[in-house]
């Protein structure tokens, strides 16, 4: 089937919500690699099953390395990081357990946590970023109760870019026994994580963001010594004969047949940051966000919100033109620039309200590894084009 429509000339800056273009190498092999492998591994004894399985345990292997942990079988794979961070949340907590997150905080963590204290299982606070976005660990600590089992934060926002201090909160947490539990899901392939030395004791990512692997595939990484309760049951294609979901990890947090075709871009994915780095990949967003920034900020009739520092962010960046609807902003931008953004709340309600821009939100600019300067001057541009031309109230 050919697609009717070719995305020539766009100007993507939503790789917030999903990096696109992904890297064609990782696109290509994905295919190759599937066609080789692409039986359903763990099942049987065949050399082909095995080699299959073989591909699976080494991503493991991959993706622990990368996020600092130390035993593979903990990494296990879910479709996304809401996946994720509903097996998380759901498999940390018990009844009577209190909870605290942040406004900050994605629907992915803010819904399962909703839904818990709707049923009455947990209570929750979600604590309020000071003005630039940064959650202040001393707030968090005076969340704090005599029930609190876990913290959820955020690592990354992806409305305002602003990255968490979770190698601190980690070290209150470690030191009064409360688990902490990090949504990577913006953060993972473009920010280092060592899980061990930030005090983390669950993390949840997603594939088809920084990781630059397929949609589909995401996953978390539990630390020894951390139980996380099976919620979902069923086919591991081992000992068959149980009558009860494997307790042993992976199996443990993993049910039916996976996602060969997304582990094997997960695979290729891995290869690839490793050799163009993670670090030169978050230098290049960066540079060309600090020039977005820094031209939108001089534009009269704009309007930042969040944080401007350079520092501990991502290049993601929420602006409101005061006279026009986000919405309307993102239209003129796609029809008139070709210029692809994510205008209203991002799924991310909390921060919104706290930073007054609910209920129409902002329009969201975000920067991947495909981005060029020219496309930032364009955007520069366009959105200059639309502050000019602001109907008299
Ligand atoms: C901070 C954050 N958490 C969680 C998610 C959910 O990721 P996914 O849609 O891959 O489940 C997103 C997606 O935009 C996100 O930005």
């Amino acid at each position: 089937m050919e697609l009717a429509y070719q995305p020539d000339g766009i100007i993507y800056l939503d790789n917030a919500a999903t990096v696109y273009p992904k890297p064609r190498e990782v696109l290509e092999s994905m295919t190759d690699l599937y066609s080789r492998f692409g039986v359903n591994p763990g099942r049987s004894g065949y050399d082909l099953c095995v080699f299959g399985g073989d591909l699976v345990q080494k991503t493991r292997e991959q993706l622990t390395r990368f996020l600092g942990g130390t035993d593979p079988n903990r990494l296990t794979f879910a479709y996304n990081a809401s996946d994720a961070l509903n097996i998380l949340i759901q498999g940390l907590v018990e009844e009577g357990d209190h909870v605290v997150s942040t406004t900050v905080e994605h629907n992915s963590v803010i819904r399962p946590l909703n839904h818990l204290a709707g049923r009455g299982i947990i209570t929750r606070d979600f604590v309020p970023t000071g003005s630039s976005g940064t959650v202040d660990p001393r707030e968090i600590e005076k969340a704090l109760r005599k029930t609190t089992r876990l913290v959820v934060v955020n690592h990354g926002s992806n409305v305002i870019g602003t990255i968490q201090p979770v190698a601190e909160i980690g070290r209150l947490c470690r030191e009064r026994g409360i688990l902490l539990a990090v949504d990577l899901a913006q953060t993972a392939g473009v920010v280092p994580i060592d899980m061990e030395a930030m005090c983390i004791d669950a993390v949840a990512f997603t594939g088809h963001k920084s990781l630059l692997g397929p949609t589909g595939i995401g996953g978390q990484y539990v630390r020894e010594g951390v139980t996380v309760r099976a919620t979902r049951y069923g086919g591991t294609g081992v000992r068959s004969a149980h009558p009860y979901h494997l307790e042993e990890y992976p199996y443990r947090l993993e049910v039916g047949t996976l996602n060969v075709l997304g582990i094997c871009g997960l695979h290729l994915a891995q290869n690839y940051l490793a050799e163009r780095g993670v670090e030169a990949i978050y230098r290049h967003e960066m540079e060309l966000f600090a020039k977005l920034q820094g031209a939108v900020q001089q534009i009269d009739g704009v309007v930042i919100h969040g944080t401007t520092s350079l520092e501990n962010r991502l290049p993601v960046m929420s602006f409101t033109i005061p006279g026009r609807d986000p919405s309307d902003v993102g239209t003129m931008l796609d029809v008139d620039h070709n210029i692809a953004t994510r205008t209203g709340l991002q799924c991310a309600p909390l921060i919104h309200e706290q930073m007054g821009t609910s209920p129409r939100g902002t329009v969201r600019m975000s920067i991947g590894p495909g981005n060029t300067a020219e496309q930032i001057d364009a955007a520069i541009a366009a959105v200059a084009d639309i502050a000019a031309h602001v109907p008299a109230r």
